[in-house]
């Protein structure tokens, strides 16, 4: 059967509407399957005429996490497919409207597992042993010597980690974890692989016991309606007085304000976050104290992993133009 002779080919009337600056990788993947890229030069969300210019046309968008892709977004994409977006939370796409519009939404799990986990032992190694602190020290320039007391931190071994979320990242995290001479537990809706949870002696607790009994937390979980604020001042009182938080989640996992207070209050030894709940802005209340490590959001932050991430969503993209399944697509919420 041939064709008329007007009729375009799916791939040319496909045009894929990059919204920010994403490594060159995805888009070389998107345009050598002979679609058109509309990709934006910028590290920052476009502006609301430009977004609706692009999206206009778009059959597919490539988004990032600070892209909010919501019924207002739709309404300016009506041709929309996919929403690939280009990290592993997705809290920033309202997944239950693009189901409805039966646009489907993407993720990029997987790829960005090992660069996390590595980023938590880092920060959990820098809350630790005061390793900010330190170097702040240093650099003002003030005298020191050496001393038997000066900046003790905590030491690892035999401690108990709790793990909130036990997918990907948390076990990577208690892969890590185990070899600095941790102890595992785990908080998880469904518990892990048998051999999994033997491998790294895992305990799975309730939340409760969990927060009361490890000495750090570590948070692993997707930001949502449920886990909203899940460490609030409860919980946070009731963590041991010598015992850290750490977050390379969601920010909004955490509720700032009461995490200041239990700080203040000498409930908790520390914190060390790389998310923020109003990001990027920081609780004021944390930017002046030694006792918490503050990063920019740095969990995926790997030239390797961002190119994979890159690959990853153009893959998505191509995959469901051409009338393929996504390779990694986020289910909508059970309604
Ligand atoms: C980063 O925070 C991600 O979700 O990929």
């Amino acid at each position: 059967m041939t064709s008329a002779p007007d009729a375009a080919s799916p791939a040319e009337t496909s045009r894929v509407a990059v919204l920010q600056r994403i490594p060159e990788v995805g888009i070389r993947r998107l345009r050598d399957a002979g679609l058109h890229v509309d990709a934006s030069e910028r590290e920052a969300p476009l502006d609301a005429s430009e977004r609706a210019a692009v999206l206009a046309d778009a059959t597919a968008a490539v988004t990032l996490l600070t892209d909010r892709v919501d019924d207002a977004f739709l309404d300016e994409a009506p041709h929309l497919r996919i929403v690939a977006n280009v990290a592993v939370g997705f809290d920033n796409v309202d997944v239950a409207a693009c189901a409805a519009r039966g646009v489907v939404v993407t993720n990029t799990p997987g790829v960005l597992t090992d660069a996390t986990a590595d980023l938590t032992l880092a920060l959990l190694l820098a809350v630790t042993r005061r390793v900010g602190e330190g170097e702040r020290l240093i650099r003002s320039g003030a005298p020191w010597s050496w001393g038997m007391f000066m900046m003790l931190g905590r030491g690892l071994r035999d401690r108990r980690l709790g793990i909130v979320g036990m997918g990907a990242i948390g076990t990577a995290v208690a892969e890590r974890a185990r070899a600095f001479g941790m102890r595992v537990a785990y908080h998880n809706r469904s518990a892990v692989d048998a051999e999994v949870a033997d491998r790294l002696g895992a305990e799975r607790l309730d939340l409760d016991e969990l927060f009361a009994t490890s000495d750090v937390v570590s948070l692993h979980c997707p930001h949502t309606p449920e886990t909203h604020h899940l460490v609030d001042a409860r919980r946070l009182a009731s963590m041991r007085d010598d015992a850290y938080l750490v977050n390379t989640a969601r920010g909004p996992v955490v509720d700032e304000a009461a995490l200041v207070a239990a700080l203040d209050g000498g409930q908790i030894a520390g914190a060390a976050l790389d998310v923020y709940e109003n990001e990027p802005e920081v609780h004021p209340g944390l930017v002046d104290r030694d006792d918490v490590v503050l990063l920019p959001h740095l969990g995926s932050a790997t030239i390797e992993t961002r190119d994979a991430m890159s690959d990853l969503a153009a893959r998505n993209v191509v995959a469901v133009l051409a009338g393929e399944r996504p390779i990694t697509p986020v289910a909508p919420p059970a309604t």
